[in-house]
């Protein structure tokens, strides 16, 4: 029996941690299950709201099976409830409780993907009902997008490169910024703000200049977004653009942005997970779901049937909350009975888990262009470990770098992992912030890719903000 205990710093942090391993250790031997084929996985799922009950099972191929258990939570259960949910845990994949959402699908391709879409579409209903805005639910309570220093820094480094294309007479006429996923715009705000002032100063008027590109695939946040920078209008346009695939919207732009700016968006775009086992390679696949009581619940608040349940949820997810109460009145009398439905189904849904072995890293893709090929160094021949494919952030990456003019830079400040070591003593998603989907992002695969493609990537701790979990990713053409 392996047992992987990933928590690392936890172990040495938390004595709750450290306790909740012997009682863990005790049930699984306890249990009828065959251990020489049994996986013990033990992570601290930090993220309070998120997708899996305490103890979990997961088939790893036909014969082998892992038990995964949250130390963070296990260590509220007495040793009879843990042995109860080991023996559920290893009941076997046939025998699995509740109201499935979709079939097996892999991670990127799951239904959660669509909850954080609906987000982001109708968060204005999402927001009343919380009485809190979304930024609140960010690390550090709000969102490192409005720092003005940061983007004072920024803004002078580009001064700096345009007088000196400007000397030689190589400046552009049109000055080129792009921003992706811009939520409320407040990064838009403080970035135009600094730029008038700092340009006012500088006296090169490249405020005349510029065009701001704000870009989002969601209409309602892109007028959120405009609106906040209402005093900019003529420099800014808002384009809907799917940011894992921004070569559809902005090819115009090849070769022509000076910056791309993005924060707290790679974070968000739907990702698979690879993991290697005894030297094999597997895909994670994924099943949502709400448990049975869960399920009752809810479908008591929507009176209807369990068996009901799944055509509503698919419908609140095509259609959004507001057009539901009008399309199922009797369900969701009206839009706040709607968004109530969709904030309890959220809260309840859960993802199940299974190890399906890969074919070969040559034939997974990991966007329509990259092959998993590139993963090999970092996930095989080092023992086992799991890790985020990061196939939305890779998609929205690979298609920005092309954008950049032959001196610009894509600036990003999200959750990255920096190594893929860490993978090893820590758990990085995906959880759940208010909504919408978190998984950290797969830092080292970001870097490889860009290498092969002749950028440079370098990580800095976020600055202007000692001690967040905040990484700055600058990505730029090697000389
Ligand atoms: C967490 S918010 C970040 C907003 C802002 N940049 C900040 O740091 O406060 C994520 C933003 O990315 C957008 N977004 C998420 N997935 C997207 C996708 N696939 N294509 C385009 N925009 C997306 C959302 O609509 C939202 O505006």
């Amino acid at each position: 029996m392996d047992v992987d205990l990933r928590p690392v710093r936890k172990l040495r942090e938390s004595a709750a941690a450290r306790a909740a391993v012997g009682p863990i250790l005790e049930a699984v031997c306890a249990s009828p299950a065959d251990l020489a084929s049994l996986r013990v996985v033990c992570d601290w799922i930090q993220y309070k709201q998120n997708f899996r009950e305490p103890v979990v099972g997961r088939p790893v191929g036909d014969t082998d099976t892992e038990i995964a258990f949250d130390l963070r939570r296990c260590g509220d259960l007495d040793p009879e409830h843990l042995a109860a949910r080991v023996k559920q845990a290893l009941s076997g994949p046939g025998d699995q409780p509740g109201v499935a959402l979709e079939p097996w699908v892999t991670g990127r391709d799951s239904c959660i993907w669509r909850f954080n879409q609906l987000y982001w579409q109708a968060l204005s209903g999402w927001e009343q009902a919380t009485g809190r805005e979304y930024e609140q639910s960010l690390p550090g309570g709000e969102s490192d997008a409005r720092n003005a220093e940061a983007a004072r820094e920024l803004i002078l480094e580009l001064f700096r490169i345009w007088d000196e294309l400007a000397a030689r007479r190589a400046l552009p006429e049109e000055l080129y910024i792009l921003e992706l996923g811009v939520g409320n715009g407040s990064q838009a705000r403080t970035w135009l703000d600094e730029f008038l002032q700092l340009d006012r100063r500088h006296g090169r008027e490249y405020y005349h200049r510029l065009r701001y590109l704000m870009g989002d695939y969601s209409p309602h946040v892109l007028d959120r977004a405009r609106q906040a920078v209402a005093h900019h209008s003529e420099r800014v346009s808002a384009l809907v653009v799917e940011a894992t695939r921004p070569s559809v919207t902005l090819g115009f732009l090849a070769g022509k942005a000076f910056l791309v700016y993005i924060s707290n968006v790679y974070d968000n775009l739907p990702t698979d997970e690879l993991a290697s086992i005894h030297g094999r390679t597997y895909q994670v696949e994924t099943q949502a779901y709400l448990a049975e009581d869960d399920a009752d619940r809810i479908a008591r608040q929507l009176s209807c049937r369990r068996d009901e349940l799944v055509t509503l949820i698919d419908r609140l997810l095509r259609i959004g909350p507001e057009l539901l109460s009008e399309a199922s009145p009797g369900n969701c009398a009206d839009p706040g009975q709607a968004v109530a439905f969709w904030q309890a189904t959220w809260e309840a849904l859960r993802l199940r888990e299974r190890y399906v072995p890969l074919e070969g890293l040559d034939s997974y893709q990991i966007t329509p262009t990259l092959t998993g090929e590139i993963l090999r160094p970092l996930i095989e021949g080092d023992g086992d470990v799991r890790m985020h494919v990061s196939n939305g952030a890779l998609g929205s990456f690979t298609g920005t770098l092309p954008l950049l003019h032959p001196y610009g830079r894509v600036q990003c400040h999200d959750l990255f992992l920096t190594s893929s070591q860490q993978y090893r003593t820590g758990f990085y998603g995906p959880g759940k912030y208010d909504g919408s989907v978190v998984n950290w992002v797969n830092g080292p695969l970001l870097q490889l890719v860009a290498s092969r493609r002749g950028f440079g990537v370098e990580y800095t701790p976020f600055r202007q903000r000692p001690g967040s979990n905040i990484t700055t990713l600058t990505a730029q053409a090697r000389d």
